[in-house]
């Protein structure tokens, strides 16, 4: 390219936003949104959403009431670009005072299941179906899923794992939006726009019931065999 066609393009350039302008002025625009929302997201235009962008959307969220009782919002941890995504159904008391998804009791547990099948926390991504803490560790109710759930469809987006694990009822029923019991779902794959799901009993059923434990690490064995699957065909 030639300093001349450079000049050209610019020239061209300059005149195409000098009539958008007049179209704007015309049509009755007396100025423009350059708050920092605005910047940032012009500057994400046409490009794929980021885990990132997604927290920075969520701000300090205050969509429900589950906002007033929360020391966190806890987003999730792991690898935005895992195979793997694990999604509980809420916070619990330690998730709340630390910012992570299971780091209490349960998720040592969960801890152990991922180390078991070969994997570390940080080479999946660990989530939850809402992301602040329902208070007594009570069920988050119908309303906190329905205005939490489109958070974690955006971040499944961004990740699009191979496999999703969904642990326990509350995480099963509200992604695959059914209401069949988990004890009738888990042990096979369902879909998910196109990723497959694996629904398994939540860690801290099993701490209760700890004989449900050979079921967990079946539905475990599918989900490794598909990661692997996935793997050597790419
Ligand atoms: N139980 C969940 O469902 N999620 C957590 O993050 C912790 C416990």
């Amino acid at each position: 390219m030639t300093t001349m066609d450079i000049y050209k393009e610019f020239m061209q350039t300059l005149d195409a936003v000098s009539r958008t302008m007049q179209f704007l002025s015309q049509s009755g625009q007396i100025g423009f949104d350059c708050t920092e929302k605005t910047v940032d997201t012009l500057g994400r235009w046409g490009r794929p959403e980021t885990l990132e962008d997604i927290r920075s959307d969520l701000g300090d969220c205050h969509r429900c009431g589950l906002s007033s009782g929360r020391h966190h919002i806890v987003f999730g941890v792991g690898d935005p670009k895992a195979r793997l995504v694990f999604i509980g159904e809420g916070p619990g008391y330690e998730e709340d005072r630390q910012g992570e998804p299971f780091v209490g009791a349960a998720g040592q547990l969960l801890t152990k299941i991922i180390h078991a099948i070969g994997l570390t926390r940080d080479k999946v991504y660990i989530c939850n179906v809402v992301k602040c803490r329902p208070p007594g560790n009570r069920n988050p109710l119908p309303d906190e899923m329905a205005r939490c759930l489109p958070v974690l469809k955006r971040q499944l987006s961004s990740i699009r794992p191979a496999v999703i694990c969904t642990l326990g009822s509350v995480a099963t029923q509200a992604l695959l939006d059914v209401d069949t019991p988990i004890s009738r779902l888990r042990g096979r794959f369902h879909d998910y726009q196109d990723i497959p799901v694996m629904p398994t009993y939540h860690p801290a059923y099993l701490l209760r019931n700890p004989e449900r434990k050979r079921d967990v690490w079946e539905d475990m064995k599918q989900v490794m065999s598909r990661i692997n699957r996935g793997l050597n065909e790419t």
